[in-house]
């Protein structure tokens, strides 16, 4: 019996269609039958998401949510954008598909939009599919550049599914017992709420960085092929790093002969609310930058950035894909660098996100459940632990609380290696209502328990 008032969401001047498909456990039986098993779902009993309009989204009994995760950070100009459903339909019934051995604007002309988002130097983007086949294509580039073998990633990191990436990912929970991860070697995780070094130490980001050294200089033969982190890690559950660790560790990576690799899959495209791309918060410029997600709302889109010196190193054989770039994943990538400049995305995500992580630290006086809250615009985390002073983790009490607000009317992930930071990335056209809503439910779920 739950005692308190519950929220209410903003109102919308958005009507669902009625939802004429087929039954939730017509849905349920084909999935478990015809589908891999290794598909996860969200809840205890799951939800059909069959309609989405910018921040919300719909079931398939007509309730509402607002999205807090966008589609798992992807979503990040709003479900079915009207500017971008257009640019991509007006596409498909002129061409979807030819492969890049034709000519096609589409391709050239993003690319030359996506790369004016970036340093000059990073001019060169090889565009395909998913983040995983980004961070594979980043690594084959820096090794034939460099000429070396040697990976150096970060504990706690996540950078996708394929061998390659799974060998870069650092969380047991992500990594299969089965060969991968040859030539990484895993750092420290700048992480000063959990790790050795901590906020109140000053010296924290040069602690770290030296562990990246010693890493190097002690299980690689001293040069490397690159070093590869988030900008915020993602999935490890918002780890934001130490201002001068990033700085420190590229330093340290170029005279080791390695370049340095950003991924921004869940960071860029303004989600950060001060950057367009994460790693301009530390002062740095990567060597190559591997892009996904919010560059294309939605649709199969990613993307390896880099000098042309170092994109030269793939034309020694040849390297192809057969969907990379195609005219309708175009289209859809230059729309939402449009709206996100043209309805100043990044800048609401700014003001939105630094409304909540502000209530939320409020909140923490009121409830000890919540160790930390962390992040930057609409890249937030909120970690909860059963004790301050130990940290232990609340793993369960996170599950009751993302269940609770989920019948609320908010959608919210799950993240950390022990599932017990609450994870935000909702579409960057959130209201402070929208954040208001969030909050307000958060609070009253935790009060519930
Ligand atoms: C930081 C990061 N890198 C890479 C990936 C892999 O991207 P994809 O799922 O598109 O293969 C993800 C996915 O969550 C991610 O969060």
């Amino acid at each position: 019996m739950h005692t308190t008032n519950q929220p209410q969401l903003p109102a919308t001047a958005h009507k669902a269609k009625k939802y004429e498909g087929p039954s939730f456990d017509e849905v349920m039986a084909l999935r478990k039958k015809h589908l891999t098993p290794s598909l996860l779902t969200m809840y205890g009993k799951p939800i059909m998401i069959v309609e989405g309009h910018m921040q919300y989204l719909y079931d398939h009994t007509g309730k509402r949510y607002l999205d807090g995760l966008g589609g798992i950070a992807t979503v990040g100009v709003g479900h079915c954008h009207p500017r971008v459903n257009k640019a991509m339909k007006d596409q498909l019934d002129t061409l979807q598909h030819a492969t890049t051995i034709y000519l096609h604007p589409n391709i050239a002309e993003y690319a030359r939009a996506l790369t004016d988002t970036l340093p000059d130097e990073l001019s060169v983007a090889y565009i395909v599919n998913s983040g995983s086949e980004a961070n594979d294509l980043a690594l084959t580039m820096a090794r034939l550049y460099t000429g070396n073998y040697d990976i150096v990633a970060l504990r706690n990191a996540y950078h996708g599914g394929v061998t390659t990436a799974m060998g870069l990912t650092a969380h047991g929970t992500w990594k299969y017992n089965v060969p991968q991860g040859f030539g990484v070697h895993h750092a420290l995780v700048p992480d000063t709420y959990r790790g050795p070094f901590g906020r109140d130490d000053k010296d924290a980001g040069r602690k770290y960085a030296d562990d990246v050294a010693q890493l190097i200089d002690m299980a690689t033969p001293g040069q490397i092929a690159g070093f590869i982190a988030e900008t915020i890690q993602g999935v490890g559950g918002v780890t934001v790093y130490p201002e001068d660790y990033l700085p420190r560790v590229y330093e340290k990576v170029r005279a080791s002969g390695g370049v340095c690799i950003a991924d921004e899959v869940q960071a860029g495209f303004g989600r950060t609310g001060t950057h367009f791309w994460g790693f301009q918060k530390y002062d740095v410029t990567p060597d190559i930058v591997v892009m996904a997600k919010s560059m294309g709302n939605g649709a199969p889109i990613a993307a390896v950035v880099t000098k042309p010196e170092i994109a030269q190193a793939l034309t020694s054989r040849i390297h192809f894909n057969t969907f990379g770039g195609n005219p309708v994943s175009c289209a859809a990538g230059k729309a939402v660098l449009d709206v996100i400049h043209d309805e100043k995305l990044m800048q609401n995500a700014k003001k939105v996100g630094d409304h909540i992580l502000k209530r939320v630290c409020g909140l923490m006086g009121k409830h000890d459940l919540i160790g930390d809250a962390r992040g930057s615009g609409l890249m937030l985390g909120i970690e909860f632990v059963k004790d301050r002073e130990t940290k232990a983790p609340a793993s369960e009490e996170t599950v009751a609380i993302l269940e609770r607000v989920k019948e609320m009317g908010l959608l919210m992930g799950k993240g950390g290696l022990r599932g017990n930071i609450i994870r935000i990335k909702p579409p960057m056209c959130m209201t402070i209502e929208d954040a208001d809503f969030m909050v307000d439910c958060l609070d009253a779920a935790i009060s519930e328990m």
